[in-house]
């Protein structure tokens, strides 16, 4: 505990437990405590994290599913119907779809995401409750899926370019750049999304995005334009904001 608590952990104590139950052997132990006192985080050394009541599944460089990212999940239950077909797009390791699935057992659950490992690690923690696509945005789904969608939830990378410098070094120098990278204004997925997501969605049907404190009015506009009606929904608690596009 003093270790970790020098290299600055904030959370010594319990992190000192997670790596003490993870380990097989003192040796064993003396491993994980090198590497995370070398600044990997946690998650990947324990290969996973607790979400919504989970443990979810996360190897090295796929996202760390966050814990304000929960406002999606509530948003989503929110507008959901207990049968509704629902898309986790941007998924890495699928923590919303697996959280959302579990909630609502009789919804129709997917998943997408253009990088391998995170279909790997959704497929893990999705375990037969979901197909898992692989591609670039909504490019890899059965044309079936096309105007059948009643949700699309989606976690997109919206960190501007240039504030990845000033994350903390955990995400910065583990995850995935695409993983957090979201162009100049971090809305460059977003805009994407909005755009193509009409074409996926039922009538009625709904487009839940995480976003920035400094996104909202951007967010808004670019829903607007792609023929959604906005709303903002905040979590001061968990510092969350979600932009809801919602289509009749
Ligand atoms: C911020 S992470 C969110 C992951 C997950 N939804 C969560 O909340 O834990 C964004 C994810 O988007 C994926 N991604 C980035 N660009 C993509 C694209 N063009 N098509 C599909 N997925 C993409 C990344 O691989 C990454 O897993």
């Amino acid at each position: 505990m003093a270790r970790l608590r020098a290299a600055g952990c904030v959370f010594a104590e319990d992190e000192a437990r997670i790596l003490i139950d993870a380990a097989d052997d003192e040796i064993g132990l003396e491993q994980l405590v090198v590497r995370r006192v070398a600044g990997e985080p946690l998650e990947y050394i324990v290969g996973g994290t607790e979400f919504g009541g989970l443990m979810i599944a996360v190897a090295p460089g796929v996202f760390v599913p966050r814990q304000r990212s929960l406002l999606l999940v509530e948003t989503v239950i929110d507008v959901a119907g207990p049968t509704a077909r629902i898309l986790d797009l941007c998924c890495g390791s699928a923590a919303l779809a697996a959280v959302v699935a579990d909630r609502l057992p009789d919804a129709t659950v997917a998943a997408a995401d253009i990088d391998p490992i995170a279909v790997a690690c959704a497929e893990l923690n999705l375990a037969g409750r979901g197909q898992v696509y692989r591609g670039d945005l909504f490019s890899p789904l059965p044309s079936a899926l096309r105007g059948a969608l009643d949700v699309v939830v989606c976690n997109a990378p919206y960190v501007p370019t240039a504030a990845i410098a000033t994350m903390p070094p955990e995400a910065r120098d583990h995850e995935r750049r695409a993983t957090l990278d979201g162009g100049e204004d971090g809305l460059d997925l977003l805009r994407r999304v909005a755009v193509a997501a009409p074409h996926w969605l039922s009538r009625p049907g709904h487009l839940v995005m995480e976003i920035g404190d400094s996104q909202v009015d951007s967010a808004t506009t670019i829903f607007s334009d792609a023929g959604f009606t906005p709303t903002i929904r905040t979590d001061r608690e968990r510092g969350a904001i979600a932009v809801v596009g919602s289509v009749d």
